[in-house]
């Protein structure tokens, strides 16, 4: 068994040298095929290189949450406003109208409810059925530290072979147990597992201390998870110092259908994403939508 990594020896990241991309305009990706490629240029921006994904497939696995009891209602209008969609395939057959050109992030995992332990899923999602929806892109959780951590890494890994086969990447989407520390530390270890053995790119969560060595050191583009509603201000904030610290976009969900008007908040993500508008700007930008 190899040793685990006990140097006293301080890591070099290199936060401040972005890793090359000869190839392609997305880090890590200038190998890929030209199919796979095309569709990461769907979810990516590739004049930002970013992305601002809403997030909306909570329902996987904790039914109707606050703000997506009605999709229909409460989502489909902010459709136009996001660069890529990430819901499971039971809402986007049954709501999402396919006249819509937005790019598709599926949910690939699924089985444990809130009511159990959430590490135990399975893929839940044939590749037949990916393509047969123009997929751009499979999510799938991966549970580092958690109960299940083996078979959800398997799930992952099986997951990109088959999308491999086909030409769909895959996101790796970083979960964390309630009882794990949310630290850089465990964020680096998370994020680099799932690109060594194959995702195509990865959702993780920020963190004040230190997100910069985790995007250094995972070499896929990162995007940053929401989390739990939080006030406006504070929300663009966390999403400009991901981006400023080298994150390739946000897949939010609750701080944006949740907000008391979603699409200038989106809107006001969007500039802080693409345009690199300070959080004081965007929120002066979100406040004025809202009139
Ligand atoms: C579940 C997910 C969700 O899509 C995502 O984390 C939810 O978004 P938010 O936290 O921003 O509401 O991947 O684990």
């Amino acid at each position: 068994m190899p040793d685990v990594d006990t140097s006293k020896e301080e890591k070099k990241f290199y936060e401040d040298v972005p890793m090359k991309t000869p190839g392609f305009f997305l880090k890590g990706s200038g190998s890929l095929d030209w199919g796979m490629k095309n569709r990461l240029a769907r979810i990516f921006n590739p004049r930002s290189g970013r992305t601002v994904m809403l997030a909306i497939d909570h329902g996987y696995f904790q039914g109707p949450t606050t703000g997506l009891e009605r999709i229909d209602l409460n989502i489909v209008p902010l459709v136009p406003y996001a660069d890529a969609l990430m819901l499971t395939r039971g809402i986007l057959r049954t709501t999402i109208p396919p006249a819509s050109t937005k790019p598709i992030v599926v949910r690939a995992s699924g089985g444990p409810s809130i009511l159990k332990e959430l590490s135990n899923e399975e893929i839940a999602l044939d590749i037949e059925d990916a393509i047969r929806m123009n997929a751009s892109a499979m999510a799938i959780q991966v549970f580092i530290g958690g109960e299940f951590e083996t078979r959800s890494v398997h799930n992952m890994t099986r997951l990109v072979d088959m999308g491999l086969r086909y030409g769909i990447p895959v996101m790796a989407v970083t979960a964390v147990g309630k009882e794990m520390v949310r630290d850089a530390k465990y964020f680096r270890l998370a994020c680099r597992i799932c690109a060594e053995l194959g995702a195509h790119f990865v959702k993780t969560y920020y963190v004040p201390e230190g997100f910069e060595t985790v995007t250094a050191s995972c070499p896929v583009p990162i995007v940053m998870a929401g989390g739990k509603k939080i006030e406006v201000l504070d929300a663009l904030k966390m999403a400009s110092n991901a981006i400023q610290r080298g994150a390739s976009g946000v897949d939010m969900g609750r701080n944006i259908f949740q907000s008391e008007n979603p699409v200038a908040m989106i809107k006001a993500i969007g500039a802080v994403v693409h345009k690199n508008l300070s959080p004081d700007k965007a929120y002066e930008m979100f406040n004025d939508l809202k009139k």
